[in-house]
């Protein structure tokens, strides 16, 4: 059973009560990317046999993901707070349960596998989230290229194929979800399958060193065009996953927006270029005191730039709201482009209810330098929002208080713990089921 080892304790009034304006200092570590974790966990299932995955951080969508694997007949063991044990040998059930799966998008990362395994896949089609419709027909598609036969009937999409062929694929966008899909699917296809216009996230790249451990055929990864050669079958491995680049550029602006100096680490240094190309051109200062280690030295004022969201090696998405909070305290006007997700602005009211200055319009934010911002009880609306409105309040004057801590703990383990660690004052509030009931 899949038991976790630090479940942050989570209702709708439980939230983060941040005294903001305190200095950051020392060394963070940063663990395992969610994102890589996610997907390989899926991969697992493409190999009858066991898979160890290190570096796993426990987070409510790895606890869930393990569930849905459970029920696909798959076993699963954490042998340590960040190392989990995969078995797919008696993979046996092809349709999760929906009450699990609509709790977790990334579970459709199950149909490449299960189809490629055992031919068929029952995978409910994921919903739409706060940023976005989140559609999968690039998914989809490329399965059908890849000779499946895909229905989408009640909600759920079926997927079958009693041998998938390789073939060429292009995707309209570079999609990391589908890329990941089809370049799963495709390993154990017939012949050879290449994926035009793929997404180059590092994530990718994990994933694809992930089954090339397992015996996989792919050339490519990193690129936007992926070539798999289909083999017979895979093999268990052992992997450690490589570290949250997105995490690490949460810590990297909490440095910035405190005025701190700190380190982190390990982190992959060529994952974070974008992010701190940005920090440089806004004033600070980046040192790499060794290949896993970064050093963050703040400015002690921030020049306004701009932003513009792109797939990788593109400014990411994923950190275009903890941008903001650095935009928000820096000198001049800004404009921020959300190109990859259409509703990604959720954290912009929360901003400006702490005294930032900006409005949308759009797929854009214009965003005008104030001194600073002030406290206010905040609530954030995904899992980057919220997370940039814990960093806005490391920096506000008074005490913020951020709900929607089911969203932050979805995708940072320990947060409070590592934030306590640099100096921070927060600490997490949870109504006791009395209090709750106070009417
Ligand atoms: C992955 O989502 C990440 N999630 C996201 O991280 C990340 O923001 C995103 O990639 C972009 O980097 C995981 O890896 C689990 P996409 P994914 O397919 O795969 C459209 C976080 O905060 N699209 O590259 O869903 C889609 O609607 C999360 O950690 C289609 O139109 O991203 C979106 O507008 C949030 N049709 C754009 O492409 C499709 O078939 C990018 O989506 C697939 C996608």
């Amino acid at each position: 059973m899949l038991t976790s080892t630090a479940t942050p304790l989570t209702t709708e009034q439980a939230h983060l009560k941040i005294q903001g304006g305190y200095r950051l200092s020392g060394e963070v570590r940063i663990s395992g990317a969610k994102n890589s974790a996610l997907v390989l966990m899926a991969g697992a299932l493409l190999a009858a046999d066991t898979t160890i995955l290190r570096a796993v951080p426990d987070l409510a969508d790895i606890r869930r993901l393990g569930e849905i694997l459970q029920a696909l007949g798959v076993k699963v063991q954490r042998l340590g707070s960040e190392t989990i044990a995969i078995d797919a040998t008696d993979l046996n059930t092809n349709d999760p349960p929906y009450r699990l799966v609509s709790q977790l998008r990334a579970s459709f990362f199950a149909i490449g596998p299960l189809v490629a395994r055992l031919g068929v896949a029952r995978v409910p089609l994921p919903g739409g989230c706060a940023i976005g419709a989140r559609p999968v027909e690039l998914h989809v598609r490329g399965l059908q290229a890849m000779g499946a036969e895909v229905t989408i009937d009640h909600g759920v999409v079926t997927a079958s194929a009693t041998k998938l062929k390789g073939t060429r694929i292009y995707l309209d966008y570079p999609s990391v979800g589908a890329t990941e899909t089809l370049m799963m699917a495709a390993t154990l296809a017939e012949g050879e399958t290449t994926i035009e216009n793929a997404a180059q996230e590092p994530e990718v790249v994990d994933l694809a060193n992930f089954c090339i451990a397992m015996g996989a055929k792919i050339y490519g990864a990193g690129t936007n065009s992926i070539t798999i050669v289909g083999v017979d079958r895979l093999h268990g491995t052992e992997y450690e996953i490589i570290p949250d680049r997105i995490e690490a550029g949460t810590f990297l602006l909490a440095a910035a927006v405190t005025r701190s100096a700190i380190t982190l680490a390990p982190v992959i240094p060529s994952h974070l270029t974008p992010v701190i190309a940005k920090l440089e051109e806004m004033g600070a200062t980046v040192e790499f005191p060794d290949p896993t280690r970064v050093r963050f030295i703040p400015a002690q004022r921030y020049r306004a730039t701009d932003i513009e969201t792109l797939p990788y090696p593109g400014f990411p998405t994923d950190m275009q709201a903890l941008m903001m909070t650095l935009l928000a305290i820096s000198e001049g006007n800004s404009l921020v482009s959300e190109t990859v997700f259409e509703n990604r602005f959720g954290h912009v009211a929360e901003l400006n209810r702490m005294g930032a200055d900006i409005r949308v319009k759009g797929n854009h934010a214009a965003i005008r330098g104030v001194p600073h911002l002030s406290s206010a009880p905040v609530t954030g609306t995904d899992l980057r929002a919220t997370a940039a409105l814990v960093v806005a309040g490391l920096a506000a004057h008074g005490e913020t208080h951020v709900y929607g801590l089911q969203h932050l703990d979805r995708g940072y383990w320990q947060m409070e713990a590592k934030l306590q660690g640099l100096g921070a004052r927060l600490e997490r509030y949870v109504p006791s089921a009395a209090t709750s009931l106070v009417f």
